[in-house]
C-alpha cells in the first residue's frame, strides 16, 4: 500500500519550496517562521510532528508564538468543546493576521473532515488560507505551493484513503521518546463517537515499516516509544499477511536498546490472552494499560455498541492483575449518555470502585451530529449530569490517590522528561505506571531512566529522591 512515487513527488515539491523560501529570505534578510497548534489526542500530536517535519525541511524555523509566518491548527472534533476552542482561536487570529503581512493560516485534522465545519469556516473565517483533512497531511508542501501559486484559498479534503505514504520527513517533540503510528482509522463505530467518520476505516502499517522506524528512532536516542492506534488490539487484521498486535509487540520488545514500550488505546473487546502473556513476559513493556470502559451499565454498553459486558470487563481486569500484580490500569468514562438512568450511573460508579483505577479521564457526553447516538432523544437535565460527573470525579480522584499510596516508599524506574516547572533544582519524570514524580536532580538527567524512591504522595503526583543501585 506504499507508493514510493508519491513520496518522491512530495520530496521534490519540498525542494522547490525550499529554494523559493531561500530566495525570499535572501531578499528580506529574515527567516520565515512556523507554529503548529495541536488539539486532541496522541494521534494528532504525532501528525503534528509530521507537519513540523515537512515545514522544517522546507526551511521554516519553529517559533513558540502564533504570530508566525505559517500557522497551522491541527484540530479535534471528538467533543463539541474541541470545536469551540478552534473557532475561538481563529477569531483571535483575525487581528494578529492583519498586523502580519504574508502570514498564512492552515487548518487540518479531524474537524476538517466534517463538511459543516468547513462550510462555517469558509463563510465566517476568511483569514484561513489552506484547509485539509486527516487523510492527506503528507501533501502539506503541495498545498502550500498551490496557495502561493494561485493566491486563492486551497481546500483539499479526502473522504478516506487507502494508501499509507511512508518515509516523509518527520520530527520528534522529545529527543528521548516518541509516538509511532501502527494503524490509522477505526472500524468500531461506538454509537457516540465521531472518530470513525473523520479518521476513516482501519488501516495497519506493515510490521517491517514500524520496526525499521523504531530502530532508527532508537539509534537516534529514543528510549521510550508509544505505539498508537484507536484500537491497537485489532492491529494487523487487514494486512496481506495478517499479524496480531501481540506478535508485533513482541517484535518491538526485541529491538536492542529500546527500554520502554507503551501503547494506546486498547479496546476491551479485542484484548487477547496472547497480549497479556507478551506484556507479562517482556521487561521493557510498561506495566500500564489504558483500557477505556466508557460505562459500567450493561444496558448502556450495549447501546454504545461496545461489544462487552461489565462482567467481561471485570474478568479482563482480573486476568491482567493475575498475570501482572503491579500493573497500572487507567480508563475513559462517559457520563450522561442519552437515557442513562441513575441506576446505570450507579453501575458505573460501582465498577469504578471495584476496579480501583490508577487514573481515569471522565467526559460528559457530547452529541456529535452524524453518529447514531445523536438521534436518541435526550432526557437528562444539565444539573443531573453535573451531579453525576462530580460524584464520579470524586471517586476517581480518591482511587488514584490510593493507587499512588501502593507504591509509596518503593524504588521505581523513572524516565526523566523535563526540568520541574516551578523549581529549577528539581526534575520531573514518569514511572512505568505513567504516574508523575518530581525529585531533586539536574537537567542532564533528562532522557535517562533512573531509580527513584517515592517519598511523598501528593494525591496527583509523587515527590521522590534519586537512589543509586
Ligand atoms: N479509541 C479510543 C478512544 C478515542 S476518543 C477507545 O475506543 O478507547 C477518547 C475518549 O473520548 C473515548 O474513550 C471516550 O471516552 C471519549 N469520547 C468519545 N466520543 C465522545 C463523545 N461524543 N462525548 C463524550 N466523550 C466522548
Ligand atoms: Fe471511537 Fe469507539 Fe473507535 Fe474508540 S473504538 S475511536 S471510542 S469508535
Ligand atoms: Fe480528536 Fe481526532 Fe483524536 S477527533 S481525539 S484528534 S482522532
Amino acid at each position: 500500500m506504499e507508493y514510493l512515487d508519491e513520496t518522491e513527488k512530495q520530496l521534490s515539491i519540498i525542494e522547490e519550496l525550499s529554494r523559493r523560501l531561500k530566495a525570499e529570505e535572501e531578499k528580506t534578510g529574515v527567516k520565515k517562521t512556523f507554529h503548529v497548534v495541536t488539539f486532541g489526542c496522541q494521534m494528532n500530536a504525532r501528525d503534528s510532528e509530521k507537519l513540523a517535519g515537512i515545514l522544517r525541511r522546507i526551511g521554516y524555523v519553529e517559533t513558540d508564538t502564533e504570530d508566525a509566518d505559517f500557522v497551522i491548527y491541527n484540530t479535534c472534533t471528538v467533543r463539541e468543546n474541541a470545536d469551540l476552542r478552534v473557532y475561538g482561536r481563529l477569531g483571535q487570529m483575525k487581528r494578529v493576521k492583519e498586523k502580519h503581512p504574508g502570514m498564512l493560516i492552515a487548518l487540518c485534522g479531524c474537524m476538517m473532515q466534517e463538511p459543516a465545519a468547513v462550510e462555517k469556516i469558509r463563510k465566517s473565517y476568511r483569514n484561513v488560507d489552506i484547509i485539509f483533512g486527516t487523510h492527506n497531511i503528507f501533501k502539506l508542501a503541495q498545498l502550500i505551493q498551490e496557495r502561493l501559486d494561485t493566491g486563492e484559498i486551497v481546500v483539499d479534503i479526502w473522504p478516506d484513503r487507502d494508501m499509507i505514504v511512508e518515509n516523509l520527513p518527520s520530527e520528534r517533540k522529545y529527543p528521548f521518546k516518541c509516538g509511532v503510528n501502527i494503524m490509522f482509522g477505526c472500524n468500531n463505530f461506538c454509537s457516540y463517537c465521531i472518530v470513525p467518520y473523520v479518521r476513516g476505516r482501519e488501516r495497519s502499517r506493515r510490521p517491517e515499516d514500524i520496526l525499521s522506524e523504531i530502530r532508527a528512532d532508537v539509534a537516534d536516542g529514543v528510549v521510550e516509544v508509544m505505539l498508537l492506534g484507536q484500537n491497537v488490539n485489532s492491529y494487523g487484521k487487514n494486512l496481506e499477511t495478517p499479524v496480531s498486535f501481540a506478535q508485533l509487540l513482541r517484535q518491538v520488545s526485541e529491538i536492542d536498546g529500546l527500554q520502554r514500550i507503551r501503547f494506546m488505546t486498547s479496546h476491551p473487546k479485542d484484548l487477547s490472552d496472547e497480549l497479556i502473556a507478551v506484556m507479562a513476559d517482556a521487561d521493557n513493556i510498561c506495566r500500564h494499560i489504558h483500557l477505556p470502559v466508557q460505562s459500567g451499565s450493561n444496558r448502556i454498553l450495549k447501546a454504545m455498541n461496545r461489544h462487552y459486558t461489565r462482567e467481561d470487563y471485570l474478568r479482563l481486569v482480573d486476568k491482567l492483575r493475575t498475570a501482572m500484580p503491579d500493573i497500572a490500569i487507567t480508563t475513559d468514562i462517559i457520563v450522561g449518555y442519552p437515557e442513562e438512568t441513575e441506576q446505570d450511573f450507579q453501575d458505573t460508579l460501582d465498577l469504578v470502585k471495584e476496579v480501583g483505577y490508577d487514573g481515569a479521564f471522565t467526559f460528559i457526553y457530547s452529541k456529535r451530529t452524524g453518529t447514531p447516538a445523536a438521534k436518541i432523544p435526550y432526557n437528562i437535565s444539565k444539573e443531573e449530569i453535573k451531579d453525576r460527573f462530580d460524584r464520579l470525579l470524586a471517586q476517581v480522584q480518591c482511587d488514584s490517590k490510593k493507587a499512588l499510596e501502593k507504591r509509596l516508599g518503593t524504588v521505581q524506574s523513572v524516565l526523566v522528561e523535563s526540568p520541574n516547572d516551578h523549581d529549577p533544582s528539581m526534575v520531573t519524570g514518569r514511572l512505568e505506571s505513567n504516574a508523575i514524580v518530581h525529585f531533586p536532580g539536574s537537567a542532564d538527567l533528562i532522557g535517562r531512566i533512573v531509580q527513584v524512591k517515592m517519598t511523598e504522595n501528593r494525591s496527583f503526583y509523587y515527590i521522590g529522591e534519586r537512589v543509586s543501585v
